[in-house]
């Protein structure tokens, strides 16, 4: 008998090697990245092109932040035996469609993507690069090279999505002849609400304010002993409000059979802060146990990561070599 073949869903993403990886990668990426690999076709970049954007002065960090990143993602369960990890600098069919779409591509398009005029406020004339300015191009890229149908993204990202549908559309409009040359993808929203940081801003390096997964337990415990709780509680025995506490939103993450415990004894008063503090370290230490054990396992071997890489990359240009055919084709260059 015939087996019944179904298509596994293409899957594309990526995370640009600028530093250590914590808990909100974790939680609002990673999770689903390990998922993936059950039940898609998935294909996860190094997006080190995508890091010279706006860390193009130190090309030392990005090259060292790309290994460690991929120990991150092994250590909490995405499997390179059942998806692809590649680096995106090394597959040249990318960088060869950006030229190629760049050239359908309005710049009043990327002049409108909110984060351009925002981050060139923000961070300076300095950072307003060519490269910079074609960051949501590059991303696409990515994207339709591997015909990527879901990318799992951060709401932040979805003006880069819409942008990407649109230059897609252009293409097979302008070249298709009627045929989907390139696919148009979609959003694929994690499931995890904004991950806190110790100070309750959303988690992020650039704050610091992040629990790294590579910390050891003494400075997770030290970084939750520091955390803001909800300012209304001075005394331990005030009522608190849990709702406003960043320690009460990652207890929910970490050990949900304990929250109804944490939120009456919060707003009862009967729980103190510190006290909290000290059950929540200790249970944030036993939830990443199991992943900073994998984690210090993979170092011992870093040939292996590098193996990974390289064999994946390989078997991603062999993928993308084949869109750029027929984008090529289409293009008349051919
Ligand atoms: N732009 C993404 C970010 O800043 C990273 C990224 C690069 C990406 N290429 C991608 C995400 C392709 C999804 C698909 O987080």
């Amino acid at each position: 008998m015939q087996a019944q073949v179904q298509k596994r869903p293409r899957v594309m993403s990526g995370m640009r090697p600028t530093g250590k990886l914590h808990l909100g990668h974790l939680e609002g990426a990673l999770r689903q990245w390990a998922a993936f690999c059950d039940t898609a076709d998935a294909f996860f970049e190094i997006a080190d092109l995508h890091a010279y954007t706006t860390a193009f002065s130190d090309p030392q960090a990005i090259r060292d932040a790309r290994n460690d990143m991929v120990v991150d993602w092994l250590a909490a369960g995405v499997d390179p035996d059942r998806s692809t990890f590649f680096l995106q600098s090394a597959v040249h069919e990318i960088t060869e469609l950006q030229v190629l779409l760049g050239m359908i591509t309005p710049a009043s398009w990327l002049e409108r993507v909110p984060t351009w005029k925002s981050q060139v406020e923000a961070l300076g004339q300095e950072i307003a690069t060519y490269g910079f300015f074609g960051y949501p191009l590059l991303q696409l890229c990515d994207i339709a090279a591997f015909r990527g149908e879901r990318v799992p993204v951060g709401k932040d990202q979805l003006p880069h999505l819409e942008f990407g549908r649109e230059v897609v559309r252009r293409f097979n409009h302008l070249y298709g002849e009627g045929k989907q040359i390139l696919v148009e993808p979609q959003a694929t929203l994690s499931q995890f609400p904004e991950i806190p940081g110790i100070d309750a801003r959303k988690m992020s390096k650039s704050y610091n304010n992040a629990i790294f997964l590579a910390d050891d337990d003494a400075t997770t415990t030290q970084k939750v002993r520091s955390m803001v709780t909800d300012p209304q509680k001075v005394r331990r025995n005030d009522p608190g409000h849990p709702e406003v506490c960043p320690v009460f939103a990652l207890w929910k993450i970490v050990k949900r059979t304990h929250v109804a415990i944490v939120e009456e004894g919060c707003r009862s008063g009967a729980l103190g802060c510190v006290q909290d503090k000290g059950d929540f370290a200790e249970a944030l230490n036993e939830y990443l146990r199991p992943l900073r054990e994998r984690r210090a396992e993979i170092v011992k071997d870093m040939g292996y990561v590098e193996r990974i890489i390289a064999e994946g990359t390989q078997k991603a240009r062999a993928v993308a070599a084949e869109t750029l055919h027929d984008v090529r084709q289409a293009m008349r260059l051919l």
